[in-house]
């Protein structure tokens, strides 16, 4: 179930209703969460009915055609339209995903429910405050640490060092997967989350990398590794078909290992 960080003695209103004009069979009810701070007003689900027949087919294509021919003050993130640039994760119909690549024929029900990614504060509308997030990512110092001198063009992998980021170098950071994890919900302050472990481990496995002790002294904490109780949400949603709880549990083995 979705849990939205609400604004403090707040309530969620029933909210503004737009409907369709036309006559035509093909109309679905967007129920959109909105929250604008400026106004001082209460968070709402507003109700959009939008002619499926003149929208293309991704739940992103629905709310541009809502902010373009219905009510411009709808908020929320995008940017590349593909997949790849992360910015439009939100949960819709109660799972988090991006916006782009879901289609509107996928999302099960009547009315099509979309809401910020849950458990963050909500900066307005769809827009999610991401800033613990990205502390949390470059905590784990996502960079190449090496003593080596620096090569004249690059540093050089075997193909089989290279295959071993394959399922970890992908990760866009829309933070579907922490968002959707019950440990980073109740946790967020201290334990990393899915997606900042996920890169930590991308770090680790690099072979061109030289930091793999102090990488693991950072992460060895109760909260910051090992507050991942294998829910496993964070595999189910991720967009890209990545493991997150995977790269978890290999880093659980190489604290193991090390020990
Ligand atoms: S692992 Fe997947 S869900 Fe998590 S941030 Fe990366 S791309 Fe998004
Ligand atoms: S707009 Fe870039 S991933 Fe959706």
């Amino acid at each position: 179930m979705v849990q939205l960080t609400l604004p403090k003695n707040s309530k969620i209103g029933k909210g503004k209703v737009f409907k369709s004009e036309g006559a035509s069979a093909n109309l679905r009810t967007f129920k959109i969460y909105r929250y604008d701070p400026s106004d001082g007003g209460q968070p709402s689900w507003d109700s959009y009915q939008i002619d499926l027949s003149e929208c293309g087919p991704m739940v992103l294509d629905a709310l541009f055609k809502i902010k373009n021919e219905i009510d411009p003050t709808l908020a929320f993130r995008r940017s590349c339209r593909e997949g790849v640039c992360g910015s439009c994760a939100m949960n819709i119909g109660g799972r988090n995903t991006l916006a782009c690549t879901r289609a509107i024929d996928d999302v099960p029900g009547g009315d099509v429910t979309i809401s910020p990614l849950p458990h963050l504060p909500v900066v307005r509308d769809l827009v999610p405050d991401l800033s613990n997030f990205y502390k949390q990512y470059a905590s784990i110092e996502p960079w190449l640490h090496t003593t080596e001198a620096e090569p004249k063009e690059e540093f050089l992998q075997t193909p089989e060092d290279r295959e071993k980021l394959d399922g970890y170098y992908e990760c866009i950071l829309c933070a579907s997967c922490s968002t959707s994890c019950p440990s980073y919900w109740w946790n967020g302050d201290r334990y990393l989350g899915p997606a900042a472990l996920l890169q930590a481990y991308r770090w680790l496995v690099d072979s061109r990398d030289d930091a793999k002790t102090a990488r693991l002294d950072e992460l060895e904490d109760p909260f910051k590794l090992y507050r991942c109780h294998t829910i496993m949400n964070c595999a189910n949603v991720c967009p890209k078909g990545l493991n997150p709880a995977k790269a978890i549990a290999e880093i659980k083995k190489m604290m193991v290992e090390r020990a």
